[in-house]
């Protein structure tokens, strides 16, 4: 068996026309949805991936702002910002980009942006909100996973979610969104022992640690959907996930290509938030 791809760049550009009609409707009732992207140093892969969020806005007719500041800006000069931000009529979604340099306690900026404009859904209210099934902001990669996979006709109910990683970003909250659509759930983790037996009992695997080759073919039960987060670069500097595609898609029913998968999806899914938090402004 070869598994088929879910393609997350094509999913994209349908979502995307979706958010660029209901911008379209929003401006005429006078309301252009506006995105605050805040970058604090000078991370290369932080850089590539503000610019992509950036341009993402412009695609659909937002008005973005990229506020670029150096690595030595002080945790209250960056706070302050956020509190302006906070009050900026124009601005809906505000996102500052993670990680922060070490002098900075990135979990107290977060909770300084407002919960109506965290369209990264890290703030701990919509965190609660997740948690207990409150409408709120989404995080963005685990929500993209969620769309990509009622893109393809997979309903979790009473099927077996694995998750690898508990990140607060995408492991946690990912594990939350099956469970909310009825799926079993288990969160596998660095100190899970025997990471496989775990994983040959799942109907969805998402694999979300940051390392690259954590899922092989002989993890896998055949015909799983296998939906990798990793972003990560082989020896030869080639983007690749944590999954090892090649030999896990000869065994999976559907998996997500790195790149093309989930990365495109997650950008997507932060101009959902976007618009949505101006289409709340609004009524
Ligand atoms: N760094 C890596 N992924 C993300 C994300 O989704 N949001 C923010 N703010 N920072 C990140």
């Amino acid at each position: 068996m070869t598994a088929q791809l879910i393609d997350g760049v094509a999913l994209a550009r349908l979502w995307r026309e979706r958010v660029r009609e209901r911008t379209v409707a929003l401006q005429t009732r006078g309301i252009q949805p506006g995105l605050a992207v805040i970058l604090v140093g000078d991370h290369p892969a932080s850089q590539v991936y503000v610019r992509n969020k950036v341009k993402a806005c412009q695609e659909v007719g937002f008005h973005s702002v990229l506020e670029t500041h150096p690595a030595h800006l002080s945790e209250d000069a960056l706070l302050a910002r956020v509190r302006a931000l906070n009050a900026d009529p124009t601005i809906h979604g505000i996102l500052v980009q993670l990680p922060l340099p070490p002098h900075i306690d990135a979990q107290r900026v977060i909770e300084t942006i407002a919960p109506e404009k965290d369209v990264d859904g890290f703030h701990v209210a919509n965190a609660g909100a997740l948690m207990v099934g409150q409408p709120g902001f989404w995080p963005c990669t685990p929500y993209g996973c969620m769309k990509m996979l009622e893109h393809i006709g997979f309903d979790p109910c009473g099927k077996h979610a694995v998750v690898i990683g508990r990140s607060n970003i995408v492991g946690k909250p990912m594990a939350l969104m099956l469970l909310h659509a009825h799926a079993t759930v288990t969160i596998c983790h660095s100190a899970t022992v025997d990471l496989a037996q775990h994983t040959r009992q799942a109907d969805v695997i998402v694999v979300a640690v940051g390392k690259r080759g954590v899922l092989t073919a002989d993890m896998v039960k055949p015909g799983a959907v296998v939906i990798d987060v990793g972003m990560n670069r082989d020896e030869a500097g080639k983007l690749c996930g944590d999954v090892d595609f090649e030999g896990v898609r000869q065994v999976a029913g559907w998996i997500t290509p790195v790149p093309g998968g989930v990365g495109p999806m997650t950008i997507t899914m932060l101009l959902v938030n976007t618009l949505q938090a101006a289409e709340r402004v609004a009524t």
